[in-house]
């Protein structure tokens, strides 16, 4: 699995697309064969059935139409006409909501699948012995095998397990079905099916459609060989199966009628020009050959597939421009050349394509691609373009409005991420009505663009950093009315927002970091899931009746609003992600607790429909909010980040902290008045990582079981291996910063500084091997250093200043060879300063020792072997009081916005890519899932890779 995961990690680097889609109802032409049956059931057919769906769990009741005496008229049966017996069985679950690609995975939301109630499926379907066709796709059959007796089904024609839900070996037995012409037992990540060799599928002569997408094949030897017997072969897709070679015995290809060959997402690792027994595949229409790591240049060979349609050579290693005899594609569709290195000017590529094929280009996709030069201004010319993606390339220079004068049918427009400017007059009209526009990072202010105001289509709009420094226009709200994201980020717009935004679609509306002002709207889209309008200048209260039941990710950081969290917070139960961090917010947090029955409070706080129940990440941090810790938590078991530092919370911390919210990575709740003792069990949060309860009023001991903190027991050493589901500033020594975007490193940190703990230091802290930073400074903790505290061996800040230590230094310290800051002063620590490299490098020495009267020796004046005046060490006292405080520049780093960026990606990616498919709506659990679940695999990557 380890080699899977680490494969399709590199395979699919820059695939985070998002996919959602309706299926359609079944096959009409099968349909077309058959008709339907009237009372001629056949009764042993009808036991066999029944039988079957005895065996099936149908939650749904997709299957409550099979009773009675006429087998032929239950859902998804059909009889023949002629002879009386099931020829077509549909169990297709025809309710697959939505579907995304991640980084690593593909999910599929089912609902209405059939699952097995037993962990076999009955073989009482080997009774249809007249069935043709069967289809068993989307559903969710417990990772079963696929059972052999469908082998026995010689008649089938028609056979589709498509992500069922099957896994294990592939039965040989499927080569007995040699009338199959429709074969689909594609996988999914998760339901790996594998087979060692292929010789069964050479009995499928009369197959014309074989899809084994995610059938792991990396033990077959020769499927080349295998698969070219099948010359009546007109779709073959092998996507991701392991292949690795293209090595084939015979030089001959048979493949005469194949159509659309996909080999997407192996790892070839070759030239693509040597490595093709395909060249001659002279009537395919379709070749996608992404993600197989292919390298050299787009070959030569290409122009004699004179039928080609679709090209997808995209996320390869390709270089240089497609060649210059492709004067005979004059079928081309679809270019997909993303994610590769063309290095060349885009002029020179537009001169390429087959003259021809102009009229015909559909898609047009350079994403990413090295590309260079001035868009010429013949793009306009490409009249039936549909889809122009010129992302993320080195394109420069200005955008007049003739480049897009001919492009009357264009719908998705990627310009984004080049150093393109658009000057375009505001009163152009364009010939064009886009449904995606994607502008991020060109220049298109200062003015709003008024040619906007025409693209009534719009479903999604990317207006992130394009230098708009104007007042939203009032036609925004209305001409975008319908539209599913909105984004305006990080620019200088002005004004504020309507106060109702309840007649617009947006399930996603982005305008951070912008000078807007005014009220938070009273009244937010209705279906939104995401709203971002943290670093603007929002004033004035927060709606009293929040009302968005999908909302699942809310920032209003970094505003300044003022007034309470109104009770209405309660109801947005869909939260995964809220953020009201740096406002002026005060008063208690609601506690969204319904006060009327006082027993059953503590049961509904389990229920799942409870406000925080879906939350992983909640800050309400740098407000002035007081009352006690927000009870609401107790329903929050999902969440991982926590962060109410700097409010006026009081209190104990409570006891149910850690059971209620067992997965805390980061908690956070620096600087409030919280009392008490820290709860014993909070040392069983296996996941927490990063703990900081300094500057509150905080008493007792340092609870002892300390080996529970899994995930401060590894070390941690690639940045990448921590795994956040937010943003938050780190503090080092006096400073705060604060790192939403962009930097990753690595902080395993413990702070517990002023407060007022007693007793010791727990022996077991030298457990907490992967510690980065430890500061337990100002309380009162008593008796000696741990010697073991020498085993933190990646300790880079280690604060024990203002506490009654008392005893030696332990020499382990000295071993410390990343500490770069070190404080031990005002304790009674007394004997020798341990000599050692690590602690001669350290700032400013005296400053660490200060306040030990008993130490003695380097860089102390004081000499071991005599004993010390009181008069001498007022005098280093004095000496360091001068001294201005030199905080080091820490190297600790800093925690990242993961989700910012899983978010950025996760839309601007989709935006980019999802042209191929049908995107119309986005499902608030794919956004979280998708960073939760890249998270997970990450790690996961990686200790599998370890
Ligand atoms: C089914 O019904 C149709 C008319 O409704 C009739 O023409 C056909 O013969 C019937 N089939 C059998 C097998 O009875
Ligand atoms: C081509 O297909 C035919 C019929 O399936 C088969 O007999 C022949 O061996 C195949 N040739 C090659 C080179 O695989
Ligand atoms: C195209 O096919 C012809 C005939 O098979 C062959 O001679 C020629 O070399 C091919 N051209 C390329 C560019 O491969
Ligand atoms: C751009 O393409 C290169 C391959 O040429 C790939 O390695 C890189 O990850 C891509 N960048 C993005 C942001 O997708
Ligand atoms: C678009 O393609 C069709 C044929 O597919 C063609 O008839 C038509 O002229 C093309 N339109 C343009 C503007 O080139």
């Amino acid at each position: 699995m380890a080699a899977k995961l680490g494969h399709l990690a590199q395979g699919a680097a820059s695939v985070l697309c998002l996919l959602i889609f309706f299926v359609e109802p079944s096959d009409s032409r099968a349909q077309a064969r058959i008709s339907g049956g009237n009372g001629t059931c056949i009764s042993r057919e009808r036991d066999a059935l029944l039988s079957f769906k005895a065996g099936l769990l149908d939650p749904a009741g997709r299957l409550s139409s099979w009773h009675g005496e006429d087998c032929c008229q239950w859902a998804g049966v059909r009889c023949s006409s002629r002879t009386g017996h099931v020829v077509k069985l549909d169990l297709r679950n025809n309710y697959v909501v939505s579907a995304f690609q991640g980084l690593y995975t593909m999910h599929y939301y089912k609902s209405n699948s059939l699952s097995l109630s037993r962990n076999e499926m009955s073989s009482s379907l080997v009774a249809l012995q007249q069935l043709r066709y069967l289809d068993m796709s989307y559903n969710d059959f417990n990772h079963i095998s696929i059972p052999a007796f469908m082998g026995s089904l010689q008649k089938l024609r028609y056979l589709n397990l498509s992500l069922s839900g099957f896994g294990g070996r592939i039965p040989s037995q499927l080569g007995n079905l040699s009338n199959l012409q429709y074969l689909d037992i594609s996988g999914d990540y998760y339901n790996v099916l594998y087979t060692l060799d292929l010789s069964w599928l050479s009995h499928l002569s009369l197959l014309s459609y074989l899809d084994l997408t995610e059938v792991d094949l990396r033990a077959v030897r020769g499927w080349v060989h295998m698969v070219n017997g099948l010359s009546s072969l007109k779709v073959l897709r092998l996507v991701d199966c392991g292949l690795t070679s293209i090595v084939s015995a015979t030089s001959k290809s048979n493949l005469t009628h194949l159509q659309v060959l996909d080999l997407s997402s192996n790892s070839f690792d070759a030239t693509l020009e040597h490595n093709w027994f395909f060249w001659d595949l002279t009537s395919l229409k379709e070749l996608h050959l992404s993600r197989c790591e292919w390298h050299g240049p787009i070959p030569e060979q290409l122009a004699n597939m004179t039928s080609l349609e679709v090209i997808d050579f995209s996320a390869n290693d390709l270089v240089g421009l497609i060649p210059n005899n492709l004067e005979n594609l004059c079928s081309l569709k679809v270019l997909n050349f993303d994610d590769n290195n063309i290095d060349a000017s885009i002029g020179e590529f537009m001169d390429r394509l087959p003259w021809c094929s102009w009229s015909t280009l559909q898609k047009l996709s350079m994403r990413n691609t090295t590309m260079t030069g001035n868009l010429p201004l013949e793009v306009g010319a490409l009249g039936n373009l549909t889809l122009l993606s010129l992302g993320n390339n080195k394109l420069d220079g200005v955008l007049v409005k003739e480049h897009f004068s001919g492009l009357l049918n264009l719908e998705y427009l990627d310009l984004s991420d080049n150093s393109l400017k658009m000057d375009i007059e505001p009163n152009w009209i364009p010939p064009f009505r886009l449904k995606h526009i994607n502008l991020e990072s060109c220049t298109v202010g200062p003015r709003f663009p008024e040619w906007l105001r025409w693209q009534t289509r719009i479903d999604y709009l990317l207006l992130g950093n394009t230098s708009l420094d104007d007042v939203i226009p009032d036609w925004f709200w209305v001409t975008f009315s319908q539209a599913s994201a909105l984004d305006a980020s990080e620019n200088m717009l002005r004004g504020s927002l309507p106060s109702n935004l309840q007649h617009m679609s947006a399930i996603s509306i982005g305008l951070e970091r912008n000078n807007l002002t005014g009220l938070v709207p009273r009244l937010f889209p209705i279906n939104i899931t995401s709203l971002d309008l943290s670093s603007n200048s929002f004033s004035g209260s927060l709606p009293a009746e929040l009302k968005a039941p999908q909302i699942f990710m809310l920032s209003l950081a970094d505003n300044k609003i003022t007034g309470t969290i109104p009770s209405s917070m309660c109801q947005l139960t869909s939260l995964a992600r809220l953020d009201l961090s740096r406002n002026k917010l005060t008063g208690d947090v609601v506690q969204c607790w319904k006060e009327s029955h006082n027993n059953s409070s503590v049961s509904r706080a389990n229920s799942a429909d409870q406000f925080g129940s879906r939350m992983y990440s909640l800050d309400l941090s740098n407000n002035g909010l007081s009352g006690e810790f927000p009870k609401f938590l107790q329903s929050a078991s999902q969440l991982m980040f926590l962060d109410l530092s700097y409010n006026r919370f009081f209190g104990i911390l409570p006891k149910w902290l850690p059971e209620k919210m067992p997965r805390l990575e980061i908690l956070t709740v620096r600087s409030n008045m919280f009392s008490g003792r820290i709860p014993k069990n909070l040392t069983c949060l296996e996941n927490l990582y990063y703990l900081d309860m300094a500057h509150n009023n905080i008493s007792g001991s340092i609870p002892w079981l300390l080996s529970n903190l899994k995930a401060m027991r590894v070390i941690y050493k690639d940045a990448n291996d921590y795994v956040y589901a937010d943003s938050m500033p780190v503090i080092t020594k006096g400073q705060t910063r604060d790192y939403t975007v962009g930097v990753f490193s690595q902080v395993v940190n413990v702070d517990l500084s002023c407060n007022s703990l007693t007793g010791h230091i727990p022996e077991q802290i030298s457990l907490l091997i992967g510690l980065t930073s430890l500061d337990l400074s100002s309380n009162q903790l008593t008796s000696k250093i741990p010697n073991k505290i020498g085993d933190l061996k990646q300790l880079q800040s280690l604060d024990l200043s203002n506490n009654k230590f008392s005893g030696e230094i332990p020499s382990g310290l000295s071993a410390l060879t990343y500490l770069s800051y070190l404080n031990l002063s005002y304790n009674n620590l007394s004997g020798p300063i341990p000599s050692g490299p690590q602690l001669q490098t350290l700032g400013n020495q005296i400053d660490i020792y200060i306040g030990n009267p008993g130490l003695c020796g380097h860089p102390i004046s004081k000499n071991c072997s005599t004993s010390t005046t009181d008069a001498e060490q007022s005098v280093v006292h004095e000496d360091a009081d001068h001294i201005a405080y030199l905080y080091l520049g820490m190297s600790i780093g800093f925690v990242v916005g993961l989700w910012t960026v899983f978010c950025t990606m996760l839309l601007r990616r989709t935006w980019a890519i999802s042209y191929f498919q049908f995107v119309d709506k986005l499902y608030d659990e794919v956004y979280v899932r998708v960073a939760i679940t890249r998270a997970r695999l990450m790690k996961k990557t990686r200790k599998d890779a370890a």
